[in-house]
């Protein structure tokens, strides 16, 4: 990597060491440069919910219809998350929705727009915006969906088929990792599609108890 000019640097860092608000975060990082996804997205979706949420709840990017909205996880996979969250008895209130990459990365296939994977670069870019969501929500327990989320943090030797569910120290906060809710859409037949769900929602209720919650019934 070469040294960063000013319209690759994520100015996250900068901002909080100033004392910027989580909404002027959000704000700033419509303009973010910091790598090159934002020239075929729609729009940055930032996370969204409460300031001091015990519960975060990390993505990969958003997908097609958040690209379009705005918002994490309000398409098929938010969808299932939402059903997942509801079942591991966790308030919403409790929740701040995010993504490690905050812009959507897809490659044209006829008139749709097919998911891509975030490389390594757009995560180390888009870094910043997250760890600044975590130094002002300060949440009690980080839940990361699916490979690129928990990889991220976790380091890429991480497997979360191996290891979901499990808390594991990362710096000040408690992490679990669990499985995307994407492989529960995936997933072709219906048994699977139920043990990958079950395991969603027991994950889900792991993290709800390390914040000292019991499940609703
Ligand atoms: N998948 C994600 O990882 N995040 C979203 O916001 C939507 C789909």
């Amino acid at each position: 990597m070469g040294v960063a000019t000013p319209s690759e640097t994520n100015p996250a860092p900068e901002m909080l060491s100033e004392g910027a608000s989580l909404e002027e975060l959000a704000r700033a990082a419509e303009a973010c440069q910091a790598c090159e996804l934002y020239r075929e997205a729609t729009r940055v979706v930032f996370g969204i919910g409460p300031k001091s949420a015990p519960l975060m709840l990390i993505g990969e990017q958003p997908g097609d219809a958040e690209d379009q909205e705005g918002e994490p996880f309000v398409g098929p996979a938010g969808s299932v998350l939402s059903d997942a969250i509801e079942e591991a008895g966790i308030l919403s209130e409790d929740v701040y929705l995010t993504n490690v990459v905050k812009h959507f990365r897809w490659k044209p296939k006829g008139k749709r727009r097919l998911h891509q994977t975030p490389a390594t670069r757009h995560v180390r870019a888009c870094l910043p915006w997250l760890e600044a969501e975590l130094a002002l929500v300060v949440p009690q327990v980080l839940v990361c969906l699916g490979a690129v989320a928990s990889q991220a943090l976790l380091g890429r030797s991480f497997r979360v088929t191996k290891d979901h569910g499990k808390a594991q120290a990362w710096g000040d906060f408690t992490v679990v990792a669990t499985i995307h809710p994407s492989a529960v859409l995936r997933a072709t037949k219906p048994d699977d599609r139920e043990r990958l769900r079950a395991s969603l929602v027991e994950d889900l209720v792991t993290a709800q108890q390390l914040i000292g919650k019991k499940p609703r019934k």
